[in-house]
């Protein structure tokens, strides 16, 4: 319940992603205007970037209701038909997680979206028939790690698609406050920019450490310090650039087994014993993003940047 009123309801509430927020505003203005759905819409970034909050955020701002889902919740057609069956004319469909969608829905999907009707077989054997089921017009907002892994035919469905950015330290600080707002805690400026900057650029990760923080707070009976956040952060093993210990851990597993790379996505998700997904769309963007690693054709590589942070001398190789 907490981390759901932590979440912005209007456009004018959710703080960043300018570029999306301009363009949105727009498109929904429009809709409004016209008195028609929306365009669906295609989210795609990092996990923790407010993916989520920005479909709520449109629903509200439309004024329609939202049915929330994902991708692999959705195991076969059944499951899709009954999902839409409940949508009123406007309303949201939130599939999370869209790339993971079965093959077989996916392509339901693809009249649903187009010319909002689907075609679906009922009964079984010789008294099997299709049905033609028209659908109330819609949005369906998808949101994916990354727009790549979607299918093209999906991909080319969606007319608005945004890419979500991590946010800057500014960003988060106010973030930060604005949750310190709803928790009513007091938290001064500098200790709201620490915990800005490591939060990895993700609003997520700073609510989680703002969190853990206000508890250090609360048992501590403390007011909330440049100080005490230096100290819950540390206890939570957090650096001064935001990486935790599996980030550290896998900088260290590649220095020491592989001399800094190059290095395999899958070796280094077996080595650190995390899924290869979890990697590549959770730990490596940001550390690609600051500078720590690189990308080669033959793998994944560890920069002078990342030695540094380690403390480890760099060797050219
Ligand atoms: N909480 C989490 N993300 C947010 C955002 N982008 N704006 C306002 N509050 C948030």
């Amino acid at each position: 319940a907490v981390e759901r009123s932590l979440r912005p309801h209007r456009l004018s509430d959710y703080i960043g992603q300018t570029a999306v927020k301009s363009q949105l505003e727009v498109y929904i203005k429009a809709a409004l205007k016209r008195e028609e759905a929306m365009d669906h819409v295609l989210l795609y970034g990092p996990p923790g970037l407010g993916k989520t909050t920005l479909a709520l955020v449109i629903a509200t701002e439309l004024g329609v209701h939202i049915r929330t889902t994902s991708g692999p919740a959705i195991e076969k057609p059944g499951d899709l038909v009954a999902l839409l069956n409940e949508l009123q004319p406007g309303d949201v469909l939130f599939i999370d997680e869209v790339h993971r969608l079965p093959k077989i829905v996916e392509e339901m999907l693809y009249s649903a979206m187009e010319d909002f009707y689907i075609d679906i077989v009922v009964g079984e054997g010789p008294t099997a028939h299709p049905v033609h089921f028209p659908l109330p017009p819609f949005t369906l907002i998808g949101a994916t790690t990354r727009a790549g892994m979607l299918s093209a035919p999906l991909r080319d469905r969606f007319g608005i698609t945004e890419h979500m950015a991590y946010y800057n330290e500014d960003e988060l600080k106010q973030i930060v406050l604005r949750s310190a707002g709803i928790f009513n805690m007091a938290v001064p400026e500098s200790a709201a920019l620490e915990v800005a900057r490591r939060s990895r650029g993700t609003p997520r990760i700073a609510n989680r450490l703002l969190r853990r923080i206000r508890d250090f707070a609360d048992v501590a009976d403390t007011t909330l310090s440049v100080r005490l956040v230096d100290h819950a952060l540390d206890q939570l093993q957090v650096d001064d650039r935001g990486l935790d210990a599996i980030d550290r851990k896998l900088l260290m597993m590649m220095i020491r087994d592989y001399d800094g790379g190059p290095v395999g996505l899958n070796t280094i998700a077996a080595n650190i014993g995390e899924e290869t997904a979890t990697i590549e769309e959770m730990y490596e963007p940001y550390l690609l993003q600051i500078g720590y690693l690189k990308r080669t054709p033959r793998g994944r590589m560890v920069t002078r940047a990342g030695y540094q942070h380690l403390n480890i001398p760099f060797t050219e190789h």
